[in-house]
């Protein structure tokens, strides 16, 4: 009778200890826009991760790179009470978030797995709203490369260019060899992406902030900017006639498959060229994109973590926010994405050369002044502001009838959007 007394009290015991455990096991819904080849191999990591630690993840995933179409479905989410735990939210974006009074404080985590030392400040920076963690950093993208096919250049004798007259050299002899110079595709963040890459590169880094990170009115009037446009504009000229509407890894894709020379993309194009069997510097070669190797345009993939109800799933979110920064996870998904760790004090030995010269490259402009944030993917300037430049760029790159000078004009008035 004892020993059956026992052994039930045994049981019970053991009942509420699985009980319990069941109920510190939450659902974490990830809202994301990583479904490209490289980009869905990275975020199968980041599930991987959190379901190491018990939690369920709840795919939350909407396509279109750039994440513009991810970004109309989060608003409608939240202004329907309906949040998801985490949203890859970047750069000041997660500060209008917050401003909402919608993101969770996610303190204790970043404490106890002291984010402060573990981060470079321009980053920590980025993911606190008035001193407070509300999002995660994943990684470092470099948005100004210049990703291509060597087998494409051989066949057209073309040199790899370092500057924008080499560029339109290459891609004149691209041409005659019967190829598409430049892979494009047509939507505006793609636009955009070219955009800066030619900014920086013809402009230089006091140019660049001065015109697109500070807006002042007249560096957007000045003649570089004109010699900005006109360049951008050219470059259209050697992209082919199927661009309109194209997918950036279908873009990539092109250069993969040697029909296109080069593609100007951020490095999660390596992540599509790695995820093809691709090798860097024999299969397909990396360079800042002309005329920019001292600079460095940046873009932190980061989660904005919402407000919740019910322990189990504050819990669950807190277990994402503390993986996602691990230092495991920072290498895995970086390896995939085409990124680097945003982590400090990081192994590269894993890595590959492209990422390996973002490395240095990060860390030595950080100390020239020529660390500078990617419009084209948020990290600069307000939400709104951001689109109504965009639009306007687009609009130029595809009219036949709008000169720079009055593309000047326009992107000088949208920049006063708010
Ligand atoms: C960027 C984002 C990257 C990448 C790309 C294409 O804005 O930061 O993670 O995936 O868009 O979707």
């Amino acid at each position: 009778m004892q020993q059956i007394k026992l052994q039930s009290t045994r049981l019970a015991g053991a009942l509420v200890l699985a009980l319990t455990g069941l109920a510190q096991a939450g659902e974490v819904e990830v809202l994301h826009y990583w479904t490209s080849g490289g980009e869905a191999k990275a975020a199968a990591s980041l599930k991987a991760t959190l379901q190491a630690k018990g939690d369920s993840w709840k795919d939350f995933a909407v396509a279109g790179g750039g994440g513009d179409s991810a970004m109309t479905v989060l608003k409608s989410r939240v202004v329907s009470g309906n949040a998801p735990a985490a949203a890859q939210i970047k750069g000041p974006s997660i500060q209008e978030w917050a401003r909402e009074g919608v993101l969770a404080n996610i303190d204790d985590v970043a404490k106890a797995e002291k984010w402060d030392e573990a981060l470079p400040k321009v980053v920590s920076d980025i993911m606190k709203y008035k001193g407070s963690y509300v999002a995660a950093p994943v990684n470092v993208h470099r948005v100004n490369w210049l990703w291509i096919n060597p087998e494409a250049f051989k066949k057209a004798g073309a040199k790899v260019p370092a500057s924008w007259d080499e560029f339109f050299v290459a891609a004149e002899a691209l041409k005659k060899a019967g190829l598409t110079p430049v892979a494009h595709g047509g939507q505006n963040w793609q636009d955009f992406t070219t955009f800066e890459s030619v900014a920086l590169g013809v402009g230089g880094v006091d140019f660049y902030k001065k015109a697109l990170v500070q807006l002042d009115p007249a560096t957007l009037a000045s003649p570089t900017m004109e010699k900005v446009l006109a360049t951008f504009k050219k470059v259209k000229d050697y992209t082919d006639k199927n661009a309109p509407g194209r997918d950036w890894n279908l873009a990539t894709a092109m250069v993969i498959k040697g029909e296109a020379g080069m593609q100007l993309m951020g490095d999660w194009a390596k992540g599509e060229f790695v995820a093809a069997g691709k090798q860097p510097g024999k299969d397909f070669v990396c360079v800042a994109a002309p005329g920019t190797a001292a600079a460095y345009t940046f873009n932190i993939d980061s989660f904005a973590m919402f407000k919740l109800k019910g322990d189990d799933k504050v819990k669950a979110q807190k277990n994402l926010a503390a993986a996602i920064m691990s230092p495991e996870f920072q290498e895995t998904f970086s390896l995939n994405k085409g990124s680097i760790p945003v982590r400090l004090n990081m192994k590269m030995d894993k890595f590959d050369d492209c990422a390996k010269a973002s490395g240095k490259d990060f860390v030595a402009s950080a100390k020239s002044g020529g660390l500078v944030p990617s419009i084209a993917h948020g990290m600069a300037v307000p939400s709104a502001t951001e689109g109504a430049i965009k639009d306007v760029v687009s609009q130029f790159w595809n009219s036949d009838k709008m000169s720079a000078k009055d593309a000047m004009t326009r992107i000088a008035q949208a920049a006063k959007t708010r």
